[in-house]
This record gives structure tokens, C-alpha cells and sequence, in this order.
């Protein structure tokens, strides 16, 4: 789909559809005004007839409106104007590109970008509206033999600003949200697709494509690379599976030469089974998520080269299957992490902070100022959080409020959780320096403090996205989370967040 911004009035726009809002009870926006004035009170008409109350979610295509240029016009309800916030914003431009696609309209003007939201800038709007609108048209049908295809699929799309001294900003704000929805979309298929086709080594080749189309670096290590560099923990996931297990570097040098990077690094795993202490089979299909923090991470590289951020940014990814086998791990094994701290596997389940321990190891050769990781870490965490918020830990209170702040940015929010000492004595073990799990109780908080112990000389923080990064049921699907809130962060720490 092509986007635009343009200035001007409602109804002056040529074209197939102009949209605009009306809230709830049958108030009209601005530009719904203008459009009202111009078709001599047709649109107050209808209202007035109780064809449109303006309820959040309810929409109604009009043809041939007198007095206006445009062949149609699409109100939008909006719910009740007090009540307009962030995610009433959000559902109103799905709803309009949602209606726009599938009822025959090539291109559509939206004046929704024009209605206040409290707070948010005219950047906000236009950038989220553009995330939002790619979102709504996102399928991933690649495994369809009949694709069931929209007829007359809507092609272009244009954002209007009230004042021509905002196209400017509109314009940049535009390209961010193409930037970030790409991203999005990455990630998304990445998590889509099913394990015998996302492997690690397809991991690898995904990560390969982004550095040839942006000119970032890319560096795979094989299991020789990670055998000579000690990544014992890592490989000893890896020992159970056919498929060799990679380890991926991406590095982004938008920034001062020598100047320290920002270290992204998501979990890898492309299927996990469980290993020898087997996952139950009900919805084990859905384990082929489990590669959504490196999908993410992958997202959020190709968003930031595409926007040329002038910041250092390196991604690691480990990536591997998590599998039963002869030479899988068995509970009660002992390994030696690249750190030198050994672990005692009590679960073979816990493998998410197995790999990603030694490539945060891995990460202090880059000399990081921060680092963050990003896992579907534990089913603790949806326990605590569901499927709304991420759960994040950091060693440090700056980067957490930060990172919080970008999520409430994106709209993709992140809630802190606790990563106090009084949690680490879970993870003692009788024979090693520590054991893979911590027990039955705060799951998530104690797979996150054995993260820390590796996290040590860096400031860091781990989201666990396991309840976010993807949907069951009958919309089964991957997010995309949380690539806004991180691409908000890296657009924050760089000034460009308007
Ligand atoms: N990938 C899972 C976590 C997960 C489970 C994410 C369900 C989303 C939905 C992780 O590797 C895992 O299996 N964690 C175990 C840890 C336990 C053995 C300490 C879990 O959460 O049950
Ligand atoms: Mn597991
Ligand atoms: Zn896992």
C-alpha cells in the first residue's frame, strides 16, 4: 500500500472515499463539518435520521454526496469524545482501513488524523495511523492454495493535517511509522511461519537479507564458532536437535565511529518441544512462537536502518531447536556457561535463559552501554500479566522508566516487575554455581534473575513477551510485539520522537 500526507479541505478531495469522524451522540468532527456545510446539511440529515449515532466501531459508506468532489465518504464512529484516548484512536483508523479495503474503494482520504487525541502531537497521530493502517492489512497467507483475496484491495492511502506548516513533520512521522510497520510485518511473518520452514539456519538467511538491503553487518557463528568461544549452555540446547543451531550478529553503524552500541538480543528458539522434559501435546504447535524475541529483534534492525537512525546497534540472536534426543541435555546435567558459571539443567524447558545467558556473555565484546533482551521467556509471565502487558526487568531504574515510556508511547505497554535479591536464593543448587529453574512460585521474576547473573557489566533489561508476541484462538497470529516499543525507545534516545 502507498501512504501520503496532504493538507486541504475534506471536501475539495477528489478521489474514491474520503473518511471523517463523528463522536458519539451524533456529534460531528471538523472535518465532518466541513463536509456536512459543503453537501447543504446532508450528513446532519442522515444523523439526525439515526443512521449514524457515532458509536466506536460502526461506520457507514455514503456515494455521491452533493456538493463534494470525493465519490465517497466513510463516517467512522468514534465513541464518546471524552473517552477519545490512544487505543480509541488506533481501533477508528482499523476500523476506516478495514472498511476502505473490502468495500471497493482504490485510494481513501482520512481526515481521522486530524482529531485531537489528549496529549499526543499531530507526529503521534499520523505515525501511529500508519502502523495501524499496515497492521489491518497484514495476512499471511503464504500456505493457502486459494487465497481469498479482497476484490478491490485499497492501494493508496492519505493522511490529512489541518496546516501545511504540519506536512513536514507529518512527512517524517509517515516515514517512521513505514519504518516500524515493516518491522512489524517481519516479525510477524518470521513468527507465522512454521518450524520445519523457520529454522535457525533460516534465522540466519533473514538476518543475511536484512544486512544485503540496508548495508548493515551480519556475522553468523556455527556450532564450531560457539564450541571454540565455551557457549556450553547454548549448545547443550542445541544437542538434542538435526538442525544446527546459529548464532546470528547484525550490527547497525548509524552512529560515531567507536562510539558505544545498544545490544539487542532475542530468544531463538524455533521450536520449543520441551526437550527430554517433554511439553504436554495440547497447542505444542503454538511453541513455533517461540523465536518471536529474535523475530523481533530482527524487526527492530531493519525498522532503524531503513530510518537511518545515527545511533550503534547490534542485535545477537542465538538461535536453535529445543528438542528430545540422544544427545539432548537430561534434567540433573551440568554445564559451563561462557561466563564460567556453571548450571545445573533441573528442566530441560527452561532453555530460553540457557541460550540466552551465553549471548549476553557474548555481548560485553561490544562493549555495550546497554542491553536488552527479548524472550517468550515463561508462562509465569502471562499467568502475572496476560496478554496485555510485557513484563519488564532491569538492573537499572532509568533505562526501566524509559523503556515503560516508550511502551506507553507506542502503544505497546510493558508493566515492571520485581528483580530483587530476595528472589536469586530460588535458583540455588546443590552441585553447581546455580539451577536453570527457581520452583514453582514468581516464575517469571526468577528466570529473569538468572538472567541478571549475566548481565552484570552492563546496564540491562529483559522483556519477557511471552504472553504478548502472539494470539491463540481463532485470530492466530503472531504480533509483532514488542517492535513499536522498542523502535519508540531507539527513536527517543536519538531525538527523532516527535
Ligand atoms: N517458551 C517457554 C515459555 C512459554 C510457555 C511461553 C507458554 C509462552 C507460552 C519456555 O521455554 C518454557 O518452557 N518455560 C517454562 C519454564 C519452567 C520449566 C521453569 C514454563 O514457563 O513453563
Ligand atoms: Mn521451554
Ligand atoms: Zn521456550
Amino acid at each position: 500500500m502507498e501512504f501520503s500526507i496532504k493538507s486541504g479541505n475534506p471536501e475539495k478531495q477528489r478521489g474514491a472515499c474520503v473518511v471523517v469522524g463523528v463522536f458519539e451522540p451524533r456529534k460531528l468532527t471538523l472535518a465532518a463539518e466541513l463536509l456536512d456545510n459543503a453537501a447543504r446539511g446532508y450528513l446532519s440529515e442522515l444523523i439526525r435520521c439515526g443512521d449514524m449515532e457515532g458509536k466506536a466501531g460502526t461506520s457507514l459508506l455514503l456515494h455521491k454526496v452533493p456538493g463534494i468532489l470525493g465519490e465517497r465518504v466513510l463516517l467512522i464512529g468514534l465513541g464518546k469524545e471524552k473517552e477519545f484516548r490512544e487505543k480509541e484512536y488506533g481501533e477508528a483508523i482499523r476500523c476506516a482501513v478495514k472498511t476502505l479495503n473490502e468495500t471497493g474503494s482504490f485510494d481513501g482520504t482520512l481526515f481521522l488524523t486530524e482529531v485531537p487525541v489528549r496529549k499526543r502531537s499531530v507526529a503521534w497521530r499520523i505515525r501511529q495511523a500508519t502502523i495501524v493502517a499496515q497492521e489491518t492489512v497484514y495476512r499471511f497467507d503464504r500456505f493457502k492454495s486459494k487465497k481469498d483475496d479482497v476484490r478491490r484491495p485499497l492501494r493508496k492511502l492519505t493522511f490529512a493535517v489541518e496546516r501545511r506548516n504540519e506536512l513536514a513533520m507529518g512527512e517524517a512521522a509517515l516515514a517512521q511509522g513505514l519504518a516500524i510497520g515493516e518491522g512489524v510485518s517481519l516479525a510477524k511473518n518470521l513468527g507465522n511461519l512454521p518450524a520445519n520452514i523457520c529454522t535457525p539456519g533460516y534465522l540466519a538467511e533473514t538476518a543475511l537479507n536484512i544486512a544485503g538491503e540496508h548495508g548493515v553487518g551480519c556475522q553468523i557463528l556455527e556450532r564450531a564458532d560457539m564450541e571454540a568461544l565455551g557457549m556450553h549452555s547454548l549448545l547443550s540446547v542445541a544437542g538434542g536437535s538435526h538442525q544446527p543451531p546459529k548464532l546470528i550478529v547484525l550490527q547497525h553503524q548509524g552512529g560515531k565511529a567507536g562510539e558505544k552500541p545498544l545490544v539487542l538480543v532475542g530468544k531463538g528458539i524455533t521450536f520449543d518441544s520441551g526437550g527430554i522434559s517433554l511439553k504436554p501435546g495440547e497447542g505444542m504447535d503454538e511453541m513455533k512462537y517461540d523465536m518471536c524475541g529474535a523475530a523481533s529483534v530482527l524487526g527492530v534492525v531493519k525498522a532503524v536502518a531503513q530510518m537511518k537512525l545515527p545511533i550503534n546497534l547490534t542485535a545477537i540472536v542465538p538461535a536453535t531447536e529445543n528438542m528430545p534426543g540422544g544427545s539432548a541435555s537430561r534434567p540433573g546435567d551440568i554445564v559451563t556457561s561462557m561466563s564460567g558459571q556453571t548450571i545445573e539443567i533441573l528442566n530441560t524447558d527452561a532453555e530460553g535463559r540457557l541460550i540466552l545467558c551465553d549471548a549476553l556473555t557474548y555481548a560485553e565484546r561490544f562493549e555495550p552501554e546497554t542491553v536488552i533482551d527479548v524472550a517468550t521467556l515463561t508462562g509465569a509471565c502471562v499467568v502475572a500479566l496476560g496478554h496485555v502487558a510485557t513484563g519488564l526487568f532491569a538492573n537499572d531504574d532509568k533505562l526501566a522508566r524509559e523503556l515503560l515510556h516508550a511502551g506507553n508511547e507506542a502503544h505497546d505497554r510493558a508493566w515492571q516487575m520485581p528483580l530483587w535479591d530476595d528472589y536469586q536464593e530460588l535458583l540455588k543448587s546443590p552441585f553447581a554455581d546455580m539451577a536453570n529453574i527457581g520452583g514453582r512460585w514468581g516464575g517469571s521474576v526468577t528466570a529473569a534473575c538468572f538472567l541478571s547473573r549475566f548481565a552484570k557489566k552492563f546496564e540491562w533489561a529483559h522483556l519477557d513477551i511471552a504472553g504478548t508476541a502472539w494470539k491463540s484462538g481463532a485470530d492466530k497470529g503472531a504480533t509483532g510485539r514488542p517492535v513499536p516499543l522498542l523502535a519508540h525507545y531507539l527513536l527517543k534516545r536519538c531525538g527523532q520522537l516527535n
